[in-house]
């Protein structure tokens, strides 16, 4: 029988309880919440642990990116985490947040009941608390070609895109790049290095659906291995957990139907 062992730091500690707030007069503050955040800091031979903030609410933003930022301000500087735009838009904060990957910065502190546990993205390397190593995932996206491929003249102004072209690729642009979707995947799980996942087979079908692309064809040769795209088995995790509503295993399906029509 196969006999599997964990590495020695795979165990999660419990880790350090910091001390509840008090307000401003000096007195307990009326609406609390505890933040249980895990840590792992590569520098210290340490397990991960995960450490508790009791936060004051009316002292703090609606957000969990307010508390996180409220977290390491005042309590404890050593926190680590990415964010940038705090809107949405720039994809950085994305995190497991109860059990769901989504962006901290759009989960409002209001719809977690009870404690909020807060981990970074399921199965990637971690660089430090709630920083994922996205190296893989940004090369992947990379080797999709994310980019207009034309062959015919270049046009002495814009490639032109009727509205009804443009539509097509609704549901495709929007997408910020977070990995919520990937991380979620079981496939993405199992092979991260061969199966493309969701989020760059999505930014994949994005240039296929675009009618100003003339590169079709090497792009659906490109993804045409047992590995990088067919390893989805619409178990539909991504499009429950992405934060902006999009659904790529949608994307991935047209593109196995693009490989279908063209007989290969
Ligand atoms: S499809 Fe959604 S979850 Fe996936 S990377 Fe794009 S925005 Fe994030
Ligand atoms: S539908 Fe496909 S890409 Fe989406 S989570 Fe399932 S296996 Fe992964
Ligand atoms: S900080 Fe940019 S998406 Fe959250």
């Amino acid at each position: 029988m196969v006999q599997l062992t964990l590495p020695k730091n795979s165990k999660i500690k419990k880790g350090k309880v910091w001390p509840a707030p008090t307000t401003a007069n000096g007195k307990k503050p009326k609406r609390t919440k505890d933040f249980r955040v895990y840590r792992y800091n590569p520098d210290e031979d340490a397990n991960p642990r995960v450490d508790t903030y009791r936060i004051d609410l009316d002292d703090c933003g609606p957000m969990v990116l307010d508390a996180l930022i409220k977290i390491k301000n005042e309590i404890d500087p050593t926190l680590t985490f990415r964010r940038s735009c705090r809107e949405g838009v720039c994809g950085s904060c994305a995190m497991n947040i109860g059990g769901m990957n989504t962006l901290a910065c759009t989960k409002a502190i209001s719809d977690i009941s009870g404690s909020a546990n807060i981990y970074p993205l399921p199965h990637m390397s971690v660089v430090k608390d709630l920083v994922p190593d996205m190296n893989n995932f940004y090369a992947q996206y990379a080797a999709i070609q994310p980019y207009l491929q034309t062959k015919s003249a270049t046009p002495e102004k814009e490639h032109l895109q009727s509205p009804k072209d443009r539509s097509k690729l609704d549901g495709l642009y929007e997408c910020i790049l977070c990995a919520c979707c990937s991380t979620s995947c079981p496939s993405y799980w199992w092979n991260p290095e061969r199966y493309l996942g969701p989020a760059a087979l999505l930014q994949s079908y994005r240039w296929l659906a675009d009618s100003r692309d003339e590169a079709t064809g090497e792009r659906l040769d490109n993804l045409e291995d047992p590995f990088r795209l067919y390893r989805c088995h619409t178990i539909m995790n991504c499009a429950n957990t992405c934060p902006k509503g999009l659904n790529p295993a949608e994307a991935i399906g047209e593109i196995k139907q693009m490989m279908v029509k063209r007989g290969v």
